[in-house]
């Protein structure tokens, strides 16, 4: 039985032996996100005061150069994951191939490899409107000891062994799942600690949400159409549109209050836009631990096998009765 108040120092600790198996890698390596997330969030806030502390591309006090919101999202995850000797392996969006960790060294006894994206809606910061990092973490499948190989990267998502997000938002809160439900913590800026507010986080069964960039509407295949003209028609009541524009944000909602996310693809990207290694498989994990279904509008998102890094697909994710019924529509346009 969950429970509130408990950081999530404590929840890591006391739900280590549930996990299959446990070794405490895992556990070091949730840390270690949490670590990184702490950073990286005290820099978003500030992401504001850019006229007053300098902008991207400039010189800051110090002398060092100022990055851009992804690019240190980017080097800070790397670096904690790679300073505290966590992991074998890590791939992020902002990278065009793998990095491999301790690749001289036979001592490094990790299993696991890490997928990111670092800043997710970055076009959101400009703004000051909520943005988030991802997170999803699979077993290698080549042989502890030996430099990752790509194979252990292109795993299908039901190998997933956690994933998550942080949302940087009017809270900062970290979400994940180890396969036993999802649990969301909260951060409390005041002394850097995050608590466990959402305990067991369920998607709401059906849902009167959408959210797609309605403005590609004319390029999105006919059943996506159809749709969406069903979303709003009176019977529906219609529904609420509403769309971030940062899919982790977009997410969030929908997970509380229920709703659906769509991103199609379109006669512009014939494969959608996000990615599936790190945007749809971790999302689709924490989806259908949460009672929601991810699908790219004819699969389950999960059983896709991927031939790429950076592989792009359609997505479809939210409350149950919801997706179903947009896949429904792809399969009539279709036939
Ligand atoms: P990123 O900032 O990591 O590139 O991801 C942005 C993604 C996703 O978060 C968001 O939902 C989607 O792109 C928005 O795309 P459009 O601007 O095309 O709607
Ligand atoms: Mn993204
Ligand atoms: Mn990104």
């Amino acid at each position: 039985m969950t429970q509130k108040n408990k950081t999530l120092g404590e929840f890591i600790i006391e739900n280590q032996a549930s996990f299959k198996y446990t070794t405490g890698e895992l556990s070091r390596l949730i840390n270690s996100i949490r670590l990184a997330a702490k950073v990286v969030n005290h820099e978003v806030n500030k992401a504001g005061l850019v006229d007053i502390i300098g902008a991207a591309g400039d010189v800051n006090i110090q002398g060092e150069d100022q990055q851009k919101l992804d690019v240190y999202a980017n080097d800070k995850f790397i670096q904690t994951l790679t300073n505290r000797n966590i992991v074998c392996g890590i791939a992020s969006e902002e990278e065009d191939d793998f990095i491999t960790i301790n690749s001289q060294d036979s001592n490094n006894q990790n299993k696991y490899v890490v997928l990111i994206d670092p800043l997710d809606g970055s076009s959101n910061i400009d703004v000051n409107v909520s943005v988030g990092t991802i997170f999803s973490i699979y077993r290698r499948v080549t042989p502890v000891g030996t430099p990752v190989k790509m194979a252990d990267f292109l795993q299908k998502g039901n190998q997933q062994v956690a994933a998550g997000y942080v949302v940087y938002g009017t809270s900062t809160m970290l979400v994940y799942t180890t396969g036993a439900g999802v649990n969301g913590f909260t951060l409390n800026p005041a002394i850097g600690t995050f608590y466990l507010s959402h305990p067991n986080m369920q998607f709401p069964e059906d849902g009167r949400i959408y959210s797609v960039n309605e403005g590609n509407y004319i390029h999105f295949p006919q059943g996506i159409k159809d749709y969406i003209k069903y979303c709003q028609k009176e019977e529906t009541g219609p529904y609420t549109a509403r769309y971030i524009g940062s899919l982790v944000s977009d997410f969030h909602r929908n997970m509380i209050k229920g709703g659906i996310y769509l991103y199609p693809k379109s006669s512009k990207n014939e494969k959608g836009k996000l990615r599936l290694l790190y945007e749809c498989n971790p999302m689709a994990f924490l989806a259908e631990q949460a009672n929601g279904k991810a699908s790219d509008g004819f699969q389950r998102i999960l059983d896709i096998q991927p031939t790429e890094l950076h592989e792009r697909v359609p997505f479809i994710c939210g409350s149950k009765n919801m997706v179903e019924k947009a896949e429904e529509f792809m399969r009539n346009a279709s036939s």
